[in-house]
């Protein structure tokens, strides 16, 4: 089984918004892949024809307008980490995305999608509910702009025709008398969904709030402002007792469910704790503390964008022969029979390279890790007509025989492997790093490697391998 049937990579906005009119509701965008390609595998979503507008130009940039930020819709979450103007003017937005997955996720992973996919738990939709963005869609038939809290309907569902795409995302940037922060409970660290999340902005002129927006996920069919908690900040101080009544105001707005990661009422409660901890960090000023300066990003030297490609729409079809081009490990190859693949599938099914590993196949493991256009992400959540016109990597393109990369070598030096199944991913996001970082601090490895899953050798000697590369001792 096949989860689509054609595969379009056109090459400007125009000639997707003519694919998206002519194919109906058959079609679907696709970005970075990482919700859709899922929702098709469980089929949770059917669509035969997908757009992939991932190399679209003219949609991925970050862009000072007056007091207006206007982000593309294929700006990734790294992207948005990593860019200064992002953390200087919607603090809580760069804070959101830093909270997503794992790096080789936010590498491929887009906000656009992020806000597409509408679940109440998705991180970046409460910092741009906070900070009022508006969502321009356009289709042949022309452009709209809708206010962000406007376009959530219910649980999954926007206001979006088949025919329409998401083009800008426009936020009203913090000014000076205003402040925000994001938080976000998750049952652990790294690939984890909120349990629940909250973004606060403040306005506070000569010490008292002029203006409060709190935004609650993950605890409503759509992420919700607390109207009540918001006007009770307004007219005074930030003071203990003021955020107190706002934080349980909060709690009262929250209408969740139980689910699998936690019950309605510890929910509740935990909209009382996040909400107060907000107001009290932008209370004492301290919400940017725990930011990191240098997240590791694992693009190595890039700008973290994907290269366009040239020409016009390029169509590949499932039993069709329309090859898929790319350059693999410094090889050319032509490629026939992959087109209704994943590119893991493709490297180890056509290609034999099957030093990548498929440990879970919905990009919770990491074992799958390559670079594509020199920057790291999961093989698995790549559909193979993604590569036609990229250079991949492989951990068979790292090293090989007497000529080993540094990385894997200290891997041997320090014992870093047991089963060796997890291995692949660990040098090829470890390797990444040590191009990005050549020195990187512990809290850094420990990012970068948070999406790779070891269940074999407990991680202290695979970090003491980094280590030891990054030291060359
Ligand atoms: C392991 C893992 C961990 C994750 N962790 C988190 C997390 O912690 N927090 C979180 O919020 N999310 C998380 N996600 C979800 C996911 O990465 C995000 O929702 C992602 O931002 C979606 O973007 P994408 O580019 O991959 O979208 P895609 O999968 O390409 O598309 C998603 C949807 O949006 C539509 N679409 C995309 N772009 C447009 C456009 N411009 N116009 C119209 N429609 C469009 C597509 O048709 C599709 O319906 C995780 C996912 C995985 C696999
Ligand atoms: S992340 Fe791709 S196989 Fe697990
Ligand atoms: S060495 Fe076995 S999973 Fe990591």
């Amino acid at each position: 089984m096949t989860l689509w049937e054609t595969y379009y990579t056109p090459t400007s906005v125009e000639e997707t918004l003519q694919l998206l009119a002519e194919s109906g509701p058959r079609a679907r965008p696709i970005a970075g892949g990482t919700d859709l390609l899922l929702e098709l595998e469980r089929g949770v979503r059917q669509a035969p024809v997908l757009i992939d507008i991932s190399r679209v130009p003219g949609l991925d940039g970050i862009v000072m307008d007056g007091e207006t930020l206007r982000l593309g819709p294929l700006v990734t979450h790294n992207r948005l980490v990593a860019s200064a103007t992002v953390r200087e003017r919607a603090f809580p937005l760069a804070q959101a995305a830093w909270s997503i997955g794992a790096p080789a996720i936010r590498n491929r992973a887009t906000l656009g999608g992020n806000l597409i996919t509408a679940s109440p738990a998705n991180d970046t939709i409460p910092p741009l509910v906070a900070l009022g963005a508006t969502l321009v869609l356009r289709s042949a038939r022309g452009e709209r702009q809708v206010p962000i809290r406007e376009f959530y309907k219910g649980v999954r569902q926007v206001d979006l025709a088949p025919d329409e795409m998401l083009t800008e995302i426009r936020v009203p940037v913090l000014a000076p008398s205003e402040r925000g922060v994001f938080l976000k409970l998750s049952l652990r660290q790294a690939l984890a969904v909120s349990v629940v999340n909250a973004a606060v902005v403040v306005r506070l002129e000569r010490g008292v709030v002029t203006r409060a927006r709190v935004a609650l996920g993950s605890v409503a069919p759509t992420v919700i402002r607390a109207c009540e908690a918001e006007g009770v900040l307004v007219g005074g101080p930030l003071t203990e007792e003021r955020i107190a009544e706002a934080a349980d105001l909060a709690a009262r707005a929250a209408v969740p469910i139980d689910d699998i990661r936690a019950g309605a009422e510890y929910r509740r409660e935990m909209v009382r704790v996040l909400v107060r901890r907000a107001l009290a960090a932008l209370a004492e000023g301290r919400e940017r503390t725990s930011f990191p300066d240098h997240p590791p990003l694992l693009w190595g030297r890039s700008d973290g964008r994907f290269p366009r490609l040239a020409g016009r729409t390029v169509r590949h079809t499932v039993g069709e022969d329309e090859p898929i081009e790319c350059t693999v490990n410094g090889e050319n190859h032509v490629v026939r029979g992959a087109n209704g693949k994943t590119l893991l599938r493709m490297l180890r099914e056509d290609l034999g390279l099957t030093g990548t590993k498929e440990g879970c196949g919905e990009g919770e493991c990491g074992a799958c890790t390559i670079w594509l256009d020199g920057i790291a992400v999961l093989s698995c959540l790549v559909p193979a007509p993604r590569a036609h016109g990229a250079q991949i990597v492989t951990v068979e393109g790292l090293g090989r025989g007497e000529n080993l990369h540094p990385l894997q070598q200290a891997f041997i030096q320090e014992g870093a492997v047991q089963c060796g199944y997890c291995t692949p991913g660990f040098v090829m996001s470890g390797a990444k790093l040590l191009e990005e970082l050549p020195s990187p601090s512990r809290e850094q490895i420990l990012h970068a490697i948070a999406g790779n899953l070891c269940r074999c050798t407990g991680y202290y000697k695979i970090v003491r391998a980094i280590e030891r590369a990054a030291t060359g001792v």
